[in-house]
């Protein structure tokens, strides 16, 4: 299995609720290593052209609002098969479908509330870390 990188946001319905720390507790009992991390306030037009991909879908609006409304965690984990790892650990979109034990089963409050982002792919993954960071704050 390969060392992989992904991007992870802690969501506002999350960080409202002071558990970054109980999240990223979870990421690192799975063996993610956080190698950047910062907090930051996204702005709608930032959280807009983030989720440019769901611009069709009829939530669109309703995630760049939610996004926006309140700071957000930014981080990039590494590990073996990072990617996978990450989404097994955050659990379904859907917190009513989510897997005991997972991030989203413990703390979602809904399918838009779902406290946690992760990338779903290498190629987004490369594009959504390049988002936030530059090479220099990925620290490995
Ligand atoms: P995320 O992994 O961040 O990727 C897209 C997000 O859209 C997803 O998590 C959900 O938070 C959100 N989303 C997906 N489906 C719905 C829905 N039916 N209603 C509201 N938000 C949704």
């Amino acid at each position: 299995m390969a060392i992989e990188r992904t991007l992870s946001i802690i969501k506002p319905d999350a960080t409202r609720r002071n558990l970054t720390g109980a999240i990223n507790a979870k990421f690192e009992a799975a063996g993610l290593r956080i190698v950047a991390q910062k907090r930051i306030h996204l702005s709608p037009a930032q959280a807009g052209k983030f989720y440019e991909v769901h611009k069709a879908r009829p939530f669109y609006g309703e995630l760049v609002e939610f996004m926006s409304s309140e700071p957000v965690v930014v981080q990039v984990l590494e590990g073996e098969d990072a990617i996978a790892k990450n989404r097994e650990v955050m659990g379904a979109t859907n917190p009513e479908q989510a897997a005991e034990g997972t991030v989203r089963k413990e703390f979602a409050l809904s399918i838009g509330e779902n406290s946690v982002h992760g990338s779903d792919a290498p190629e987004t993954a490369a594009v959504e870390i390049a988002y936030f960071f530059s090479g220099l704050e990925l620290v490995g």
